[in-house]
Order: structure tokens, then sequence, then C-alpha cells
């Protein structure tokens, strides 16, 4: 524990400790800040929900300038900004995180596929990997390369027929088949344009996949991605008519992908992530017919200076959604803001989440494979349903 784990101990317990005495919790760096500024009325400015806690490094950023005429407003700012719910309920308290193997490189893109196994990429090695449960070990599937150009995986998802998806960020979209052998889908979008390289991509249940993009043109370009210049972009692929759109274009690194549908299965929403935007911003548009988004809106945020990586839902509509950097799962309800509970992980970087079909076997990539049992089943895949 370093000293910055031992404060936010303390004052966690103290938290803690207030609302067992029936005071309304408040929020103790806050409170000091606040009575240093000489403002009244602290108790209430520095307010935070019962069973709620604050992420201090996000909190020690947001009100370090703070000052002024409007310090009282920007404090509770910083309280509503940098917010974290509470310890999310697992299925059971006994064997609540159970790690799987770690490899020498990260890890992303856990899938489930029509076969029952378990497969994972090496994006830095530019590898997918069957994993073998039992004996908790990766086994070689297949290394992606096009015209001497290797691949970087990023997202596996199962479509129609035994392929595996592939979003790759140097390669684009490819369909890996089960013997290994597998193919480049598109290059150059509807407009003729070279695609962006990819990250995450999910099918809808009426079968178009959705797909964000962060980076510049896939190879043989050079690659090129930016913290700075929002020219990430939201694919649609409709594999009907073999078209490639480009929906959406102007943000900030776009990640993880997810869709929520009506209780009658019609895509109603498109979500996903801004990893590098420092108020690390949930996307949303309403789907509004095949490959058609509109509205756009912020649909929620995860703490300020979190980077969203990985996202998905559950059969009960909530969306779990990882940080690469503070080592959380955050989880939203059906209306999104703020996440309404949070689960610790004990590795440092998540990238991406996956159900096992039909159960509440969550696992968790990132620098190592883990095996998490949550509450409820994972919300069914196009395929499963299809
Ligand atoms: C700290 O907050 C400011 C806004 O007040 C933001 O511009 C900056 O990027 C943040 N820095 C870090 C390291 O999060
Ligand atoms: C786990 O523990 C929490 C807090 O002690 C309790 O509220 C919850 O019901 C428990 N869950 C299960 C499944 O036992
Ligand atoms: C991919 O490359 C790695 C490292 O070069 C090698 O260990 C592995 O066997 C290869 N996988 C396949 C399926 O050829
Ligand atoms: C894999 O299967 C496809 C047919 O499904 C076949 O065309 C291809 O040659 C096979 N590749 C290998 C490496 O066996
Ligand atoms: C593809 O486009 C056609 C024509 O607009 C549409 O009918 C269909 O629903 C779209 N999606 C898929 C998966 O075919
Ligand atoms: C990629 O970068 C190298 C080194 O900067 C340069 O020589 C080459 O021309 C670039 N290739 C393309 C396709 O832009
Ligand atoms: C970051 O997200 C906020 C919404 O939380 C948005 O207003 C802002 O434009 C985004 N910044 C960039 C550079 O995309």
């Amino acid at each position: 524990m370093n000293i910055r784990n031992k404060l936010v101990a303390v004052l966690t317990a103290t938290t803690v400790l207030g609302f067992v005495l029936g005071f309304p919790p408040k929020y103790g760096p806050c409170k000091v800040k606040c009575r240093t500024l000489g403002l009244r009325k602290c108790f209430r400015i520095c307010r935070i929900a019962t069973g709620d806690s604050i992420a201090f490094p996000c909190w020690k950023n947001c009100s370090v300038s703070i000052n002024g005429p409007n310090a009282a407003n920007d404090l509770s700012g910083c309280i509503q900004q940098c917010r974290v719910g509470k310890t999310c309920d697992l299925a059971s308290n006994k064997t609540r995180l159970l790690k799987i193997l770690k490899e020498k490189e990260p890890l992303e893109g856990p899938l489930f596929a029509k076969d029952g196994n378990l497969y994972i990429v090496l994006y830095t090695a530019g590898e997918i990997r069957r994993v073998d449960l039992e004996n908790k070990q990766t086994i070689p599937f297949v290394n992606l390369s096009v015209d001497g150009f290797n691949g970087m995986p990023l997202g596996l998802q199962n479509g129609p027929g035994n392929n595996i998806w592939v979003t790759d960020m140097r390669l684009g979209l490819l369909k890996v088949k089960q013997n290994g052998s597998f193919e480049q889908v598109a290059t150059k979008d509807n407009q003729n344009e070279p695609l962006q390289g990819l990250n995450d991509l999910t099918f809808d249940y009426h079968g178009n996949l959705w797909i964000t993009a962060p980076y510049g043109p896939i190879a043989p370009q050079n690659f090129t991605d930016s913290e700075k210049d929002p020219f990430g972009s939201v694919y649609c692929y409709n594999m009907t008519t073999n078209e490639f759109i480009k929906l959406a274009t102007g943000f900030l690194y776009p990640n993880g992908i997810a869709v929520r549908h009506n209780s009658d299965g019609t895509p109603a929403k498109l979500i996903f992530g801004s990893f590098y935007n420092k108020t690390a911003p949930l996307w949303s548009f309403d789907i509004v017919g095949p490959c058609q988004i509109d509205n756009k809106q912020v649909w929620g945020n995860l703490p300020a200076n979190s980077y969203i990586d990985g996202m998905d839902f559950d059969e009960k509509g909530n969306l779990l959604v990882t940080d690469y950097h503070s080592s959380i799962l955050y989880v939203f309800d059906n209306n999104g803001g703020t996440p309404t509970c949070q689960l610790k992980l004990p590795f440092k970087h998540l990238t991406n989440v996956q159900f096992r079909p039909d159960s509440k076997e969550l696992y968790i990539t990132g620098d190592e494979l883990w095996k998490v049992d949550w509450k409820y089943k994972g919300m069914k895949q196009y395929w499963e349903i299809a």
C-alpha cells in the first residue's frame, strides 16, 4: 500500500464511519479544501451519496486550481465528476474473482466462438489464440498478416457461418475460418476511401455490424493514431449489400461498442466510448434503421480521466465498461448517466469483457485473463438468437 492508497483507505473509512453514525457522508479532501478557501456550508458542498466514493486522483486534478467566486460550485462539480458508485454485488461472495492466465503480451478481444472455445488476441504479436480453460494455457490459432503487413487484432465476434469476425488496427475487417484460414473482408468504404484502423465490433440482432475506428488509414499506409486529434469514426458493415459505411466521425479514439435492443429485439441504441477524452464520455446514437443512426448524445460518463476500453450488456440491460487505467469495471443501468456500481480487479489494465454464452461467467482481458461470476447472465449475442 503506498501513501496515496493509505490516504484513500483512510478517507473511505471516514466516509463509512460517517454513514454508520448516521451523518450524511461528506468527502474529506473536499471539506479540507472548502475550509481552506474560507467557504461556508462545506458540509453541503462536499456531501456525497450514501455508498459512493470519490476517485482521489480525479478529485486532486479537478480541484487543484479551484479559487474565486465560483469555488463552491466548482467543488460540487468535482464531486459529481469524480464520483464512483458502490462495489457491485456478484453471484457469489465466495468465488468472486478467478485468475485464469497471464501471457507475456497484453490480452484483448475475448470471444466464445461457435465451437465452444474461448479465443483471445495478443494484439502486439498479431495473434489470435485459443484458451485451454482446463489447463489454463493458450494454444496458437492464427497469426494475421496480409501482403507482409502484420495484423494487430483488437476485437473478435461471431457472425453468420462459422467465421470469427476480427477488427484489426492495421488490416481492417477480417473473417477467420475454424481451420485458421482468413480473408480481408474490406479495405475501403462505400465512398472508396481506405478504411481507418478498427478497434471493436458488435452485431445487432438484425445482423448489422457496428465498428469503432480510432486510427488513421490501414496498411499499406503507415500507422497513425492520436491522443488529441478527434479523427476517429464509427462504421457499419451491411453484409447483405456488402457496404462498409462511415456513419460518423470526429471522435477522439472511439473504443468499445455495444447495441441496446428494444424488448421486441429491434436495435435501438448504439453506445461507444472515447478512450483519450478526459471527461470519459459514452456516446450514444439512436439506431433508426439498418446502418442508420441519428441523435448524437452523451449517454453517460465514467469518472473523469478514465480510459474507456471495452463494454458489453448483461441480460438486465446493465452496461459493463472497462477502464484501461484504474483496474475498475464500471456498471451503468439502462439510463446511463453515472455508474451505479463498480468492481475493482486485481490487475492493472483492463481491456475487454465477454460472457460465456447463456451464463453468468464474465471473462475479462487485459494484463491477464480473469473470470468473474456476475450476478446476471450476459445479453444474448446475435448468433445465439439468429
Ligand atoms: C486535469 O484537469 C484538467 C482540467 O481541469 C485537464 O485539462 C487535464 O487534462 C487533467 N490532467 C490529468 C493528468 O488528468
Ligand atoms: C454478498 O455480500 C453482501 C454484503 O455482505 C450481501 O449484501 C449480498 O447479499 C451477498 N451476496 C450473496 C450472493 O451472498
Ligand atoms: C504465431 O507466431 C508465434 C511467434 O512467432 C508462434 O509461437 C506461433 O506458433 C504462431 N502461431 C501460428 C498459428 O502459427
Ligand atoms: C480451410 O477451409 C476452407 C473451406 O472452409 C478451405 O477453402 C481452405 O483451403 C482451408 N484451409 C486450410 C489451411 O486448411
Ligand atoms: C442491409 O441493407 C438492406 C437494404 O437497405 C436492408 O434491407 C438490410 O436490413 C440491411 N442489413 C442486413 C444485415 O442485411
Ligand atoms: C512510412 O514511413 C516511412 C518512414 O517514415 C516512409 O519512408 C514511408 O514512405 C511511409 N510510407 C507510406 C505509405 O506513407
Ligand atoms: C469529450 O467529451 C465531451 C463530453 O463528455 C465532449 O463535449 C467533448 O467535445 C469531447 N472532446 C473531444 C475532443 O472529443
